[in-house]
């Protein structure tokens, strides 16, 4: 990407997440305690995963860096498991919304609008630098991970979800603009999975990514997205779209399509 679009984008995908927080059209149009409560049960449904990578439970005490938090879900999870968390996003909306989830759930947060391109952190800080589904939106997710790397404590821990490809979204994707247009499948994520310009990578492409990471591990998982699990935005509202929802193959696509998940979860340790 020329260097000259690159502001331009940043802007594009600022005003996306703050236009549409990540998640918020689960809360209906309410920002109470029960809304939630409500979007981070469904959350931890749609996505078990998340647990089992985050290791919330673990970081009792630990300096804990959650880049692009949201509406907070996770950023509460680090609170309420004893860390000593910050969190920050690009969305000022969102940071507003991660704030109001700590308040009315009884925590004082440590939410800052930052940019994962250059924190406000100095180097060595923190023991646990985690970020799930953020970086690939940036226009610049090397730089993303150099700083989260130098901001980590040497020993310290990233955990990073990155968008995968080729993935079965993606193929949904392309089939419903791509292919009419001529777009690649992955030209297709750029231009329509959520904000304009997101990235997709295979696992040789993370390891190269991740280059500067000790004892990187590499795990693939569908998304809710991949087996049609979560309810269709409003841009699939039609009936013919809903009838896709109701027949798709999910038992068969969880056996054969395991390759093609769009979510990376991947570990990597700071020398
Ligand atoms: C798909 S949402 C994920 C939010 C949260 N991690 C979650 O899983 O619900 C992507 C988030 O990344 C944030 N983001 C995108 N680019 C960013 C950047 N350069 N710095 C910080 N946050 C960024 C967006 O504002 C948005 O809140």
């Amino acid at each position: 990407m020329a260097s000259a679009q690159i502001p331009q984008l940043k802007d594009e995908v600022r005003s996306f997440w703050n236009t549409e927080p990540c998640g918020s059209r689960y809360l209906e149009g309410t920002d109470d305690f029960d809304a939630f409560e409500a979007h981070a049960r469904s959350r931890y449904t749609l996505e078990p995963h998340i647990r089992r990578f985050a290791e919330f439970s673990s970081a009792r005490g630990l300096r804990v860096l959650e880049i692009g938090v949201g509406m907070g879900a996770d950023y509460l999870e680090w609170l309420k498991a004893g860390a000593n968390a910050t969190g920050v996003d690009l969305s000022a909306i969102s940071i507003a919304r991660a704030k109001r989830r700590c308040v009315l759930a009884g925590y004082y947060s440590d939410l800052h609008v930052a940019d994962a391109e250059s924190l406000p952190f100095a180097a060595n800080t923190f023991d646990v630098v985690y970020s799930y589904g953020v970086m690939h939106h940036s226009p610049n997710p090397a730089q993303c991970l150099r700083e989260a790397q130098r901001v980590l404590k040497p020993g310290g821990e990233a955990r990073i979800m990155l968008y995968h490809h080729p993935s079965l979204t993606g193929l949904m994707l392309w089939l419903r603009y791509g292919v009419w247009q001529g777009k690649s499948l992955r030209q297709a994520v750029l231009d329509h999975l959520e904000s304009p310009g997101t990235k997709t990578y295979t696992k040789a492409e993370v390891r190269m990514l991740m280059r500067g990471f000790e004892g990187v591990e590499i795990q693939q998982v569908f998304s809710p997205g991949d087996l049609l699990l979560n309810a269709p935005s409003a841009r699939f509202q039609s009936a013919a779209y809903r009838l896709v929802w109701k027949l798709y193959p999910r038992t068969l696509v969880r056996k054969f399509g395991r390759r093609w998940g769009l979510f990376l979860l991947i570990r990597g340790r700071k020398a």
